[in-house]
């Protein structure tokens, strides 16, 4: 299959035809949004979302988010409450994903089965242009094949993609770099399923406590998606506290013949013996923005120098560092 790619910062009406129709005839078509590329087909199309998991390779019991424009639309997909209106009403369209009692609009295979389905709206113009031109329910994972990081890129997805799906839009770079934050709000008590750029606390201004999907929910998890080893480059992750532990890391691995390459909170003394092509320095210290938006791209960019380790430094765990160090810790599971 040929990939088409549109470069665009502000999509043209053509260009949102051209989606609609494609979306309307069953095609898969991956689009930026603000956490990461979504990879979307029309949620109530049991054939095009089946085409999603056969592109991806992904398990057919790990369920999708479905993407919508406004309220209106999720009204009929799903039974809202007080809270969930709530909840969006503060957080959206943004990074929040609420998993919910479903409706008969969407088919079994974007719930995997269950009877609760997974709801966002996201902010970045072009994923809203999208859905609110063609005014369809868009069912999207990640646009990167199973296991592999996720794509905050074009040319991520590009690379995973390319002559598997008709389109790919290229909006640049993803603002959080982190996948939406999903809270299950179906049964009586609010549970974080993965944590995100909208954190507990802010969610907990709303909801009361929060609880988080525990450690306990690995053999049946809450968030089918939790089992599975995502977010994995192909080397070997490891993760230091500071600096120093990450250049003595540097200087171990590096000794074997290896290549290593580091992904460093700010600079210190310890990191100049580090060529510069193997590691990045993320600069103000504490900023986890920064950090967030770079982690995924530094693991695609490490497996495409031929790293065999990579070395990522530490952050404090407050609010998306929470995130960050969510994935990066799955990364580093072996
Ligand atoms: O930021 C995001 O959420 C991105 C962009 C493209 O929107 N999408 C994304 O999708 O990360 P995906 O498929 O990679 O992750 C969806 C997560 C999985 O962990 C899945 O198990 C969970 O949402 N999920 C979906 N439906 C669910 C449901 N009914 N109950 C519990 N978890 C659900
Ligand atoms: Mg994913």
């Amino acid at each position: 299959m040929k990939t088409e790619i549109i470069r665009t910062n502000s999509i043209e009406k053509e260009q949102l035809e051209r989606a609609k129709e494609l979306w309307l005839g069953g095609g898969l078509i991956a689009f930026p949004t603000e956490t990461v590329y979504g990879l979307g087909a029309d949620a109530r199309n049991s054939a095009a979302c089946a085409a999603i998991f056969a592109v991806k390779g992904r398990p057919a019991d790990n369920p999708l988010i479905v993407h919508l424009y406004d309220m209106e639309q999720l009204e009929e997909l799903a039974y809202t409450t007080p809270l969930s209106r709530e909840l969006f009403k503060r957080f959206v369209p943004g990074p929040l994903t609420l998993v919910l009692k479903k409706r008969g609009g969407i088919p079994d295979i974007v719930s995997a089965g269950l009877d609760t389905a997974a709801f966002r709206f996201p902010s970045h113009t072009i994923a809203r242009e999208l859905l609110k031109y063609s005014r369809l329910p868009i069912a999207a994972p990640s646009a990167n094949l199973s296991g592999k990081p996720s794509p905050t890129e074009a040319a991520h997805v590009e690379q995973d993609m390319c002559g598997r799906i008709p389109l790919i839009i290229d909006g640049g770079s993803c603002l959080y770099g982190l996948e939406s934050t999903v809270l299950d709000i179906s049964a009586s008590r609010p549970v974080l399923l993965r944590p995100g750029a909208v954190t507990k606390e802010q969610l907990e201004e709303v909801c009361g406590e929060v609880q988080t999907a525990g450690a306990a929910d690995a053999v049946r998890p809450a968030a089918p998606g939790m089992k599975y080893r995502h977010y994995a480059p192909r080397a070997e992750v490891m993760i230091a506290q500071s600096e120093n532990e990450l250049s003595g890391l540097y200087a171990e691995h590096s000794a074997k013949g290896a290549t290593v390459c580091c992904l460093c909170r700010a600079w210190s003394e310890a990191l100049p013996a580090i060529p510069s092509c193997d590691k990045l320095i993320l600069g103000e210290e504490g900023d986890y923005t920064a950090f967030s938006h770079n982690l995924f791209s530094f693991f695609r960019y490490a497996d495409e120098r031929g790293a065999y380790y990579i070395i990522v430094q530490a952050a404090e765990e407050k609010g998306i560092g929470i995130a960050y160090m969510n994935r990066l810790r799955k990364a580093a599971a072996k």
